[in-house]
């Protein structure tokens, strides 16, 4: 959700005005996920590194999210909307995870869009995380987590949330051209769009054409497409 620091700047305005108009842009485009029908939504909405920021910006910032958390709790419930969260969550503020332990556990049984926000989060840490799992499996049982280590489905188990579906469209706002540590094992088919515009400025039109682009996409997934030089090989299962 690149650019609020930008959008904000560009008005005269302190950072954390951009981020609260970024708040904004998540209501919406949750609320237009749901409504279209989407699986599952995740959304970058602090990495291992934000922590590197200044102090005042990461105090706004969690006490942001710590007000969404329970501002949202209506919204997650109207629409059927299952929280989750992904990341090294134990180093976030203590009230901030009292509130999303409540907002987790009264939609777990939602039937409807999984929502999930990656928080303290980094793609190479939660490999890390799930190497060292394994390391850990295999002092008690070697034989399983050898196992586990050499199939895809096995290591895939070790990761923050397994069960989560690798996402089919990677959105990034702002203009920025690079993956910054995100999703890193799940996004490796998924398709990429990038657009100039500011996350705050991102609504429902900029996700309509996000779609629009989407669909025009030719998902291979390594294989080839019928007609094209050879026999159709996407694989069943494969997202
Ligand atoms: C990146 O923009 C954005 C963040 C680090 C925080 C994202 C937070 C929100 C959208 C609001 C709070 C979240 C929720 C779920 C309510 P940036 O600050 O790096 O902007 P820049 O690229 O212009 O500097």
């Amino acid at each position: 959700m690149d650019g609020n620091g930008r959008w904000a700047q560009a008005r005269g305005e302190p950072r954390i005005v951009g981020h609260e108009a970024g708040a904004e842009s998540v209501r919406a485009i949750t609320r237009e996920c749901a409504r279209l029908g989407v699986g599952e939504l995740t959304l970058y909405a602090f990495s291992n590194e934000n922590w590197k920021r200044p102090q005042e910006e990461v105090d706004l910032l969690m006490g942001l999210l710590r007000r969404y958390l329970i501002d949202e709790r209506p919204e997650i419930m109207d629409n059927d909307i299952r929280f989750r969260v992904i990341g090294r969550t134990a180093s976030m503020p203590e009230p901030v995870l009292e509130e999303m332990r409540q907002t987790i556990s009264m939609s777990a049984d939602n039937p409807g869009m999984v929502l999930r926000l990656a928080l303290s989060y980094g793609g190479r840490q939660e490999i890390i995380d799930a190497a060292a799992r394994l390391v850990e499996l295999a002092k008690e049982d070697p034989a399983r987590a050898a196992a586990l280590a050499a199939s895809e489905d096995g290591f895939r188990s070790q990761l923050y949330e397994p069960g989560m579906r690798d996402p089919d469209l990677l959105i990034r706002t702002a203009g920025e051209q690079r993956i910054s540590n995100f999703l890193l094992w799940q996004i490796s088919y998924s398709e990429i769009h990038v657009t100039s515009v500011m996350w705050p400025e991102f609504r429902e039109a900029q996700l309509h054409a996000a779609f629009a682009d989407y669909q025009g996409r030719e998902r291979r997934f390594g294989g080839l497409i019928e007609g094209v030089g050879g026999e159709r090989t996407d694989r069943t299962g494969d997202r």
